[in-house]
């Protein structure tokens, strides 16, 4: 099919930068959105400093940091395409909420910092989008630093990957040497010096590596290890092929220096041209095609109080099917009622907007009064339920002190509230009336914390539990499962959705529980209900 023929949701290009903390991601998300004009200057996010603030001053610190955590979702434009870049938090601890934005994108770009490679926050996401099928798009940044060899790097990413690599930018010199970005598919040399007037630089269209306008703007000895280097990167790696790369078997893999804007034009126009389209998405009973003729989507974020004056909840729905329109009336599953749509929202760069429609990889916004869940389906067509929004099991439980137990029916509220918006999780012990908390990583328990004083005016801690593992239990013999839940009561909870739960001091007692009911899987990771 043509461009000018092909339905507008082909050119829709939804996808998430995945990095380790300080790996670069802010930069490169704020360069790909200069680079469209969505944002006049990149401003460089006025409270980058503060970032390194302890993580008590988390939440005050996302509130003044801008775009790159307020905005859950980035839209921005070139020729070509329409972009939905939606944001994945990248702190140290890191929460559900970037495991479930994996779940609404059709691709994503991993970031490594040159100089230390992958490293383990990218490990775990990497894990996520390899669950998911997510093709991956390698950006090796800050060439301009000190940076470990380019070939060293590629045979350490090939390893992690267990996937082909294709090198499509390479650096010409790197750290002090550092001379700009080379093109190997397009042949076209990104100086990294300013022109002479000190405007923008212009790319320089090349006949290959050897081409001789290089030897008038590269030192010599930069210039004779780029030329072998790049002959024996040819040689050595698979050329570009956007087929594999879509099926998840090759990642393509670009050198660049966000901070310098080298290797970005690349990036976008490789997403542009080979990242995939919106994909059908797993649903049951079927899989739902973007091109069906139903509206559907599924919501993987909810956040409470994003405009501090009025308590509202916006649910974040990914579009999956259909074309949709302001007001329609879809069917909510988990409730089995219809809803009416009539304010969804549109992410532009960091405005936002009513929407009048929008289509399949789009992502609105819809306020409501906590009717939504992560994890729900609506749907204009036939019962649906899209599948593979994960919970996962908490790696850290804890209990909840308040500081005037008189609060305890304000605190069950609140805790209802952050648990559908998946901040936590809460169990009810099956004996015994305190309820645990289970989070992922830390931060979630600072967020937590700091919410329950900010938004319900709640004073309140939080205590160690005896309780470090939590599995949900699931098995097709109900008399066994029963059974095991009687003979465990004590170390038995239930998830918000009434699902059993065992709870263990370690991970060692969950195994041996789990040696001696072999008809129980003991699951770390549940789906949503
Ligand atoms: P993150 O969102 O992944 O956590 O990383 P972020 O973009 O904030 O970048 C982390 C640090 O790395 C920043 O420095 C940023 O300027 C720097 N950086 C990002 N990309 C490049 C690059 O391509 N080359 C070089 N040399 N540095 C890069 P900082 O000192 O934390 O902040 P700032 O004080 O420089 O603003």
């Amino acid at each position: 099919m043509s461009a000018d023929t092909q339905p507008e949701w082909q050119r829709r290009r939804t996808f998430a930068i995945i990095a380790h903390p300080d790996a670069g991601k802010t930069t490169l998300t704020e360069r790909l959105l200069l680079e469209h004009g969505a944002i006049r200057m990149a401003g460089d996010v006025k409270a980058r400093g503060e970032r390194r603030r302890t993580r008590s001053d988390w939440m005050e610190m996302e509130q003044k940091r801008g775009i790159s955590v307020s905005s859950s979702v980035m839209t921005f434009e070139s020729d070509k395409a329409t972009f939905n870049l939606l944001d994945t938090p990248g702190h140290e601890d890191f929460s559900e909420d970037t495991y479930r934005t994996l779940t609404a994108v059709d691709s994503a770009i991993m970031v490594i910092d040159a100089a230390k490679g992958i490293e383990s926050q990218t490990l775990k996401l990497l894990e996520v989008c390899r669950l998911r099928d997510i093709p991956i798009i390698t950006f090796i940044n800050k060439i301009d630093r000190e940076a470990r060899d380019a070939f060293e790097l590629l045979d350490e990413i090939e390893a992690t990957l267990a996937l082909d690599l294709s090198p499509v930018t390479w650096p010409v010199g790197m750290g002090p040497d550092f001379q700009g970005c080379y093109d190997l598919v397009r042949n076209r040399f990104d100086p990294s010096a300013p022109s002479e007037d000190g405007t923008k630089r212009q790319l320089v269209q090349c006949t290959g590596p050897d081409d001789e306008k290089l030897d008038a703007m590269v030192k010599d000895y930069v210039l004779e290890k780029f030329r072998e280097d790049a002959a024996l990167a040819v040689e050595a790696y698979k050329p570009l092929d956007p087929e594999a790369y879509r099926q998840g078997h090759m990642s393509p893999v670009l050198f660049g220096s966000a901070l310098k804007k080298q290797g970005v034009a690349s990036l976008l126009n490789l997403v542009e041209t080979i990242a995939p389209a919106p994909r059908p998405q797993p649903a049951e009973p079927e899989t739902v095609r973007p091109e069906a003729d139903y509206v559907s989507g599924f919501v993987f974020k909810v956040q409470a109080n994003m405009d501090p004056n009025h308590r509202d909840r916006v649910a974040f729905l990914r579009l999956c099917s259909g074309n949709f329109k302001r007001g329609m009336k879809l069917k909510h599953m988990r409730t089995g009622k219809p809803m009416a749509i009539q304010n969804p929202i549109f992410f532009f760069a960091q405005e936002r907007e009513i929407t009048e429609e929008a289509m399949p990889g789009d992502i609105i916004g819809i306020p409501n009064h906590g009717t939504l869940r992560v994890g729900d389906t609506l749907t204009s067509g036939p019962d649906l339920k899209f599948t593979g929004i994960p919970s996962f099991a908490p790696e850290i439980l804890r209990r909840v002190r308040l500081d005037d137990p008189l609060k305890a029916k304000q605190l069950n509220k609140a805790l209802t509230d952050l648990a559908e918006e998946g901040v936590v999780q809460v169990f009810a012990p099956m004996l015994g009336a305190d309820q645990l908390i289970g989070v992922v990583g830390q931060l979630q328990l600072d967020v937590l914390t700091s919410r329950l004083g900010t938004e319900y005016k709640i004073a309140a801690g939080v205590e160690p539990s005896r309780y470090q593992a939590a599995r949900w239990l699931i098995s097709d013999d109900k008399a066994a499962l029963k059974k095991f839940i009687e003979k465990n009561r004590a170390n038995m909870a239930e998830d918000r959705d009434g699902a059993p739960v065992f709870l263990a001091p370690g991970t060692w007692e969950i195994q041996y529980a789990a040696k001696n009911a072999p008809e129980i899987r003991f699951s770390a990771s549940r789906e949503v209900a």
